[in-house]
């Protein structure tokens, strides 16, 4: 699906640079990758992050699974390709929002390791970070915000991940926030310390 069907293109750069953007911003454009199983924490941290984030000025941005299919990819699925392809375009809006020196993040559950380290491939070193959203899948079901593991395991839901489809934890992501021993606040305010360890955000 992500093979190139354009000829004749030709890549412009513009006259406005990324470090100027980032300049005025005050920080780094980086993409903070949070994948995890659904009900793990992923969006709820996201969004605490953003708020956080605005408040102390910064420009973020946060792409979430559950919106971005009602339309970008309102016509994927949950096959293995239609996942591939869901993460794939993520990327490169990820991608795009990170040039104009956002802090992006995703909140995707992307199970599976290659989709996202292709992510990572597309990536300047260091604008990748990824963070492994961690619950233990019982904990992940008792919360069923969306009652969608009930749904799973009274089998209305096919390819559920954790259930009837795999999930692939990161090998090596920057991060791992627990979300069992951690709230939100505190999952954010560790990926903010990070961000500031980095360089990414001033201190
Ligand atoms: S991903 O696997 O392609 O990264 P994405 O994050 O976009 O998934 O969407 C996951 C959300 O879609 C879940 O939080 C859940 O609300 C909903 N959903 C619906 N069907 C499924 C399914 N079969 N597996 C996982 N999530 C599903």
């Amino acid at each position: 699906m992500s093979e190139r069907k354009a000829t004749n293109i030709t890549w412009h750069e513009g006259e406005v640079t990324r470090a100027e953007r980032e300049r005025k911003h005050g920080h780094r454009g980086v993409t903070l990758w949070f994948t995890g199983l659904s009900a793990s924490g992923k969006s709820t941290i996201a969004r605490r992050l953003e708020r956080l984030l605005t408040d102390r000025g910064a420009f973020c941005y946060v792409l979430d699974g559950d919106n971005i299919r009602h339309g970008l990819n309102a016509n994927l699925g949950f096959s293995p390709e239609d996942r591939a392809e869901n993460i794939r375009r993520i990327g490169e809006v990820a991608k795009l929002f990170t040039d104009a020196g956002a802090i992006t993040m995703t909140a995707f559950i992307s199970p599976y390791r290659a989709d996202r380290d292709r992510v990572r491939a597309i990536m300047a070193p260091g604008d990748f970070v990824e963070i492994y959203v961690q619950a233990p899948l019982e904990l992940c079901e008792q919360r069923d915000p969306k009652g969608l593991y009930r749904r799973a395991r009274a089998g209305e839901i096919r390819d559920f991940t954790g259930i009837s489809a795999p999930y692939e934890p990161p090998e090596n992501p920057e991060i791992v926030l627990d979300t069992a021993t951690h709230d939100p606040d505190g999952c954010a305010r560790i990926v903010i310390d990070w961000l500031v360890q980095r360089g990414v955000l001033p201190s």
